[in-house]
Order: C-alpha cells, then sequence, then structure tokens
C-alpha cells in the first residue's frame, strides 16, 4: 500500500493497533508491579500486512547487527520493548520505548523501520525471545507474543519452593482452580544462570518447545502466546496462584486444605485439556 506524503511515518505508526496494544499492556504491568525500572520485554511478531498500513516498509532506519543468528525468522517484522527502557514511560514516549524491525534475509541482522529513537537497542533479551519465537513457531503456527518479566511472586516462589517443574507445577495447580485448564502442560523452571546471554535464550527455547511458561528463578519468567492477551493472561494466571501460595504458605496456620490430585484429574477432564501427564 502507498503511505500517505502527508503524514510521516513516525506519526502513522502510532495510530496502528499493535503499538497501542504494547502501551497498554506495558502499562498494566508497570501498575501490576511486575516491571520495576526497566525490568521485562516483550515482542510480537506481525504479519507485514498489519506493518504496511503504517509504514514504509522499504525505509530501514538502521541496520543491528546480532550475534546470534536467527535465519527461521527472515524476512519477519516485530514489535519490540527497547533496552533499558522503563515500562512506566512507554506509554508517554512510544517511539523512543518501541521499535518495530525486520529480521534480515540471512538472519544475522535487524533492520529498524520505526521507533528506537536516540539510538536506542532492542531488549537484551533478543535472544531469549527470539529463540522462543522459533521453538513455538514450530508447535503452533497462530504464535505470536513472547513476554518477559519480574512477576512478583513467582519470583518470591522460587525462595521458597523447590525448584522441581513438577512439584512447582502441580503446587500452582492446586492454589486456583482454574489453573490446569490454562496451563496443563505445566510450568518449566532452568537453573539460575546470567540474563540476557545467548545461553540462556537456547536453555530457554529448549523449553519453550514444551512448555509455554517458563521461570528464571530468582530472576522472573517467560510467557508465549498466540496474542499479547493469550501471553499476558498465561502470566497473570500463574502470578495469582504464587501469589495465593506466598498468602497460605506464610500463615501460621498453614494449609488445612487443597484441590486433589483427584479433583485436578476431575477438572481437567470436564474442561477437555490434557494435564502432563508427568506431572500428574
Ligand atoms: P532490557 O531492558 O534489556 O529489556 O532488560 C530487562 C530485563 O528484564 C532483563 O532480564
Ligand atoms: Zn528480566
Amino acid at each position: 500500500m502507498k503511505m500517505s506524503q502527508a503524514v510521516p511515518d513516525d506519526l502513522l505508526a502510532l495510530d496502528a493497533p499493535f503499538v497501542t496494544e504494547m502501551m497498554e499492556i506495558t502499562n498494566y504491568m508497570w501498575r501490576f508491579g511486575w516491571d520495576e525500572r526497566n525490568g521485562g520485554n516483550i515482542s510480537y511478531l506481525l504479519k507485514e500486512d498489519e506493518v504496511k498500513p503504517y509504514l514504509d516498509t522499504s525505509r530501514v532506519l538502521r541496520n543491528i547487527i546480532l550475534d546470534f543468528p536467527v535465519k527461521e525468522l527472515a524476512n519477519q517484522f516485530f514489535i519490540v520493548t527497547g533496552s533499558g527502557k522503563f515500562f512506566k514511560n512507554v506509554t508517554s514516549k512510544p517511539s523512543e520505548c518501541l521499535g518495530i524491525m525486520r529480521v534480515s534475509e540471512n538472519g544475522d541482522s535487524v533492520d529498524l523501520l520505526w521507533g528506537l529513537t536516540g539510538d536506542g537497542k532492542p531488549t537484551s533479551e533478543l535472544p531469549a525471545h527470539f529463540r522462543s519465537h522459533i521453538a513455538r513457531l514450530r508447535q503452533d503456527s497462530d504464535h505470536r507474543v513472547i513476554m518477559h518479566n519480574h512477576a512478583t511472586n513467582i519470583i518470591a516462589m522460587t525462595f521458597t519452593h523447590e525448584l522441581n517443574e513438577k512439584s512447582f507445577s502441580k503446587t500452582l495447580w492446586k492454589m486456583c482452580t482454574e489453573c490446569i485448564v490454562v496451563f496443563p502442560e505445566g510450568i518449566a523452571i532452568l537453573p539460575w544462570m546470567i540474563p540476557g546471554t545467548d545461553e540462556i535464550g537456547i536453555r530457554t527455547a529448549e523449553k519453550m518447545e514444551r512448555y509455554r511458561l517458563v521461570v528464571w528463578p530468582h530472576h522472573g519468567i517467560f510467557g508465549a502466546g498466540n496474542a499479547i492477551d493469550d501471553a499476558f493472561g498465561l502470566i497473570e494466571t500463574a502470578e495469582k496462584a504464587a501469589q495465593v501460595y506466598m498468602l497460605t504458605s506464610a500463615h501460621q496456620g498453614g494449609i488445612k486444605q487443597e484441590i486433589t490430585d483427584e479433583q485436578l484429574i476431575a477438572l481437567a477432564r470436564a474442561f477437555g485439556v490434557k494435564p502432563n501427564i508427568d506431572f500428574i
């Protein structure tokens, strides 16, 4: 589609629904206390047809080299949060805090098409995001969003609960009736690792082959989804369960009753979901 000559790209892009979505969700996440300072990041896979009405996709602002090649994502469009950008500020400074880019033909760089003004860079967790997108797309061609944040109670739980995927998942399932329906595959956990590296990206993506939620102990959580709401809803549900766990485990009287394994199985059957058989 030919761009309007009268409206510059930087203003037109602000009308794009995916930009508005990013502004709204980062604000929610910050208000929940999950994205202090620059904590957290989001990447959202866009269709070329969605981008073109709002941006001249032939106009490249600058090229950013990746030190982790992602050939599988060649020519794909993404909107991402910028490294070091405060979630609190995305709504007031969207073109500084967000960037729209396209992965190059050979997958070793990205062309910045809009945003990240003032020489901003995409999130430092781009290896984990891009590699997770590749893993999730292998499982689900409708996959679109990778979301990372520092969800408070999930982090708290990684100090007090054993870091075992089976018991961690089961504890979360038992904290709120809806959990097993929302994430029947359970939740994956990595060992503590240095963030922002390709190594943590590779390990996160390995987990994403089977799970849509990955916990980074003492750091935060990664969620994947077919839409912003989907990834957000997953994290929100796990975080709520973690909050209930932290509340009940701190209670002096201890837990007096809980959802039983039999009830979990009955729930899964009633809602037509298949829980991870290694966990129950
Ligand atoms: P960025 O500001 O580079 O996105 O990093 C924030 C973060 O949460 C690192 O894990
Ligand atoms: Zn983080």
